[in-house]
């Protein structure tokens, strides 16, 4: 499943955080936060809420600033204390966001929300957009709904409708922020199920999640945090069986009494 080129069998690193620290107001937030991620992985992020998962997603793309910390994507390290607006825009050219509440264009057709980035940020001409648009909305099943506005569609088909705007860039990792938890439980399924193709097709994926069911069977690692901390860096069926600490042990045991 993993790209593994020609590293003696060594998965190449794609993304790496090292003692990243966010504070608000002077309160620490997330305190030295370091993981790497590699390609193909599909890294869940667990926690008790309030924790700072979301903290951790923002300062990844940049809609927070980190206060330290170094960010290394495709082997080029940045300061995260002075990156540059040009930096930060290369950087996401490489990543994709997919929201809890969809932040989808409510005057745009599916089609056009998934189109807009390719033909304004990219450039791409339209029919080319068009194209690689339809497959992105083929991968989520939302093909037929391609002419439909935001308004007329269930809470599972815009958010299946994000993915597909996301996946259209072509980005080396998503982030996800509990794209579920906006839903109704009926609708949880349709996106954990995307989601999961995904993650098989060895798409890189970082996702913030509180479904533990879908972060056992789709996720090959579990970052838990506690107290704006990493407190196990983990294979998700190792923390999953056995956590490591006693806050790890709890939240596992409250998830399945
Ligand atoms: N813009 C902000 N200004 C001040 N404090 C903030 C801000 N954003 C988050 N916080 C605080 O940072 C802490 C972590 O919040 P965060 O939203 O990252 O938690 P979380 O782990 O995502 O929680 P949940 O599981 O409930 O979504 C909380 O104490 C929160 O109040
Ligand atoms: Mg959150």
């Amino acid at each position: 499943m993993k790209d593994k080129e020609g590293n003696n069998g060594k998965d190449p690193m794609l993304l790496q955080v090292k003692d990243l620290n966010k504070s608000f107001g002077g309160t620490p937030i997330l305190k030295e936060i370091s993981f790497s991620v590699d390609t193909g992985d599909c890294l869940a992020v667990l926690g008790p809420s309030g924790v700072g998962k979301t903290t951790l997603l923002r300062t990844l793309n940049f809609l927070e600033r980190a206060d330290s910390g170094v960010f290394t994507l495709d082997g080029t390290d940045y300061d995260l204390q002075h990156i540059t607006a040009k930096q930060i825009a290369g950087i996401r050219r490489k990543t994709g966001f997919v929201f809890q509440e969809f932040n989808l264009f409510l005057n745009l057709t599916v089609l056009q929300n998934v189109t807009e980035g390719l033909i304004t940020a990219r450039k791409m001409p339209r029919d080319e957009a068009v194209e690689i648009a339809r497959m992105a909305l083929v991968r989520v099943g939302m093909e037929d709904k391609r002419d439909a506005f935001p308004v007329s569609l269930s809470g599972g088909q815009k958010q299946r409708a994000a993915i597909a705007r996301a996946l259209a860039l072509s980005p080396e990792i998503i982030y996800f922020d509990e794209p579920t938890s906006a839903l109704d439980p009926a609708l949880t399924g349709e996106v954990l199920s995307v989601m999961r193709d995904l993650a098989r097709d060895g798409m890189t994926m970082l996702v913030v999640t509180h479904e533990l069911t879908f972060a056992r069977e789709a996720s090959n690692r579990v970052l838990f945090m506690d107290g704006g901390r990493i407190a196990e860096d983990a294979r998700s069926a190792d923390f999953f069986a056995a956590p490591e600490t006693e806050q790890g042990k709890l939240f596992v045991q409250n998830i399945s009494p």
